[in-house]
């Protein structure tokens, strides 16, 4: 492959040597730097990423507000265990010049943004998968008598603990996994899904007592809801008193052309799980529960704790990267692209039959549907091979994730297109 230079190929060597598998592939490019929507690789190709880094850059690589947050923040303190000791500092300079952080400020933004018009805390994370779990913790502590758990049919909420219990979008995650939560799989309300589907498939000797969504399914295959849908199971789930649980972590912060895709529904969720987007590429998680579903409205002392979570460098980060995130202006051009860029991929559909569909429920979170799995990757492939290259990555089984950082400009999307236009026909 021509982006696979000298550099990259003596890399994965070494990569194959020292580090267990993941789901690193080794046609995908060492990213050295980035700028904006751009990365460069240790052999020096360039590439527009579309991919976000799967949904952890919202607000672009290296965006001077939260590098300087990051700085500011590193002159006062830079591993504090905020479980156990909390801090606080006013910086004196930097995109937070005369505000203060510290986990508290940070929940109270939170607080502040989230679409949860309840009494509500926060509960720091370091990862998607770990707020998830301490999502469930929080249900279990809620429902104690609750005999299961429901969330759909090829969901993904994470790898570890109660998150991997709730996820099944592909097997191989389960491979080493034992069963904690007994968890009951309902169907995506996608479109042309009833009402009644749904329904038959609750266990009719209990109730539900909590449910987990994403409201766009993303390593699923970026799988869309009929909304009217998702909101009569959101009704329903309000009726019969249960929980209904919004994991944001890959939707969350202008994703979907609103701050919180939980704002498509008619009735707010009961808590909102975010992480990705949030800490500007540094590790944090968030919960956002409503504190009236617990008994003495927290969770018991000690019960829930870390090491890492919401650490300073982290929290620096998230105040700046929320600025950007939250801009109105910002979440407005959001949707704008998002529309230019599905009709973008659309004029492409038309005259490709390798496409079958593009899908998006708005904003910048898009899944192109192809033929099969190994188009799929092939295509994937091909725009890094083009000069520059464009990373893009797969969602489900053989879709492709056109996800690019919310600050992208029309142009970029021009030549994303452009890229991946001349990549399909090279399959021809
Ligand atoms: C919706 C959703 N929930 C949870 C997770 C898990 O997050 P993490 O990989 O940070 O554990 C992901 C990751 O892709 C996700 O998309």
């Amino acid at each position: 492959m021509r982006y696979l230079g000298p550099r990259t190929a003596a890399y994965y060597e070494r990569m194959h040597k020292t580090l267990f598998s993941t789901t690193v592939e080794d046609y995908r490019p060492v990213i050295k730097k980035g700028n904006g929507v751009w990365v460069e690789d240790i052999d020096g190709n360039q590439f527009l990423d579309f991919t976000s880094q799967v949904g952890i850059i919202g607000s672009g690589q290296c965006p001077e507000e939260v590098v300087s947050a990051i700085g500011e923040q590193a002159r006062f303190a830079t591993g504090i265990i905020s479980n156990d000791f909390q801090f606080s500092a006013v910086h004196g300079r930097g995109a937070l010049l005369g505000e203060e952080v510290s986990p508290v400020a940070l929940a109270e933004k939170l607080i502040e943004l989230a679409p949860v018009p309840y009494p509500k805390k926060v509960i720091f994370e370091v990862s998607g998968a770990t707020a998830v779990s301490a999502a469930a913790k929080l249900c279990v502590l809620a429902r104690p008598n609750a005999p299961f758990f429901a969330a759909f049919d090829k969901a993904f909420h994470g790898r570890h603990g109660y998150s991997l219990d709730l996820s099944s979008s592909k097997q191989v995650h389960k491979l080493l996994h034992q069963e904690g939560l007994r968890v009951v799989r309902l169907p995506f309300p996608k479109r042309g899904a009833a009402f009644r589907d749904f329904l038959k498939l609750l266990p009719q000797d209990y109730p539900l007592s909590v449910l987990f969504v994403e409201i766009v399914q993303g390593e699923g295959g970026i799988n869309i809801p009929d909304l009217k849908l998702l909101n009569a199971i959101r009704r329903y789930a309000a009726e019969v008193g249960a929980l209904f649980v919004v994991d944001e972590v890959q939707t969350g912060l202008g994703r979907t052309g609103k701050l919180f895709a939980s704002e498509y529904l008619n009735l707010p969720p009961d808590m909102i799980i975010l992480s990705k987007a949030l800490g500007g590429g540094l590790p944090l998680g968030a919960v956002i529960a409503r504190t009236d579903i617990l008994p003495a409205g927290d969770l018991p002392k000690g019960a829930h704790s870390g090491t890492m979570p919401a650490s300073p460098l982290a929290v620096a980060a998230a105040l700046a990267n929320l600025k950007i995130l939250s801009d109105p202006v910002l979440l407005k051009e959001v949707k704008k692209l998002g529309k230019y860029l599905v009709e973008g991929l659309w004029k492409i559909a038309h005259s490709n039959r390798n496409i079958l569909d593009v899908d998006s429920l708005g904003g910048l979170m898009i899944g192109v549907e192809l033929v099969s799995k190994k188009i799929c990757e092939e295509v994937i492939c091909a725009c890094l091979s083009e000069e520059p290259g464009l990373l893009l990555i797969g969602a489900g089984q053989k879709t492709i994730r056109f996800m690019p950082p919310l600050i992208v400009t029309k142009e970029e999307i021009d030549l994303a297109l452009s890229i991946f236009k001349k990549a399909l026909n090279t399959l021809v």
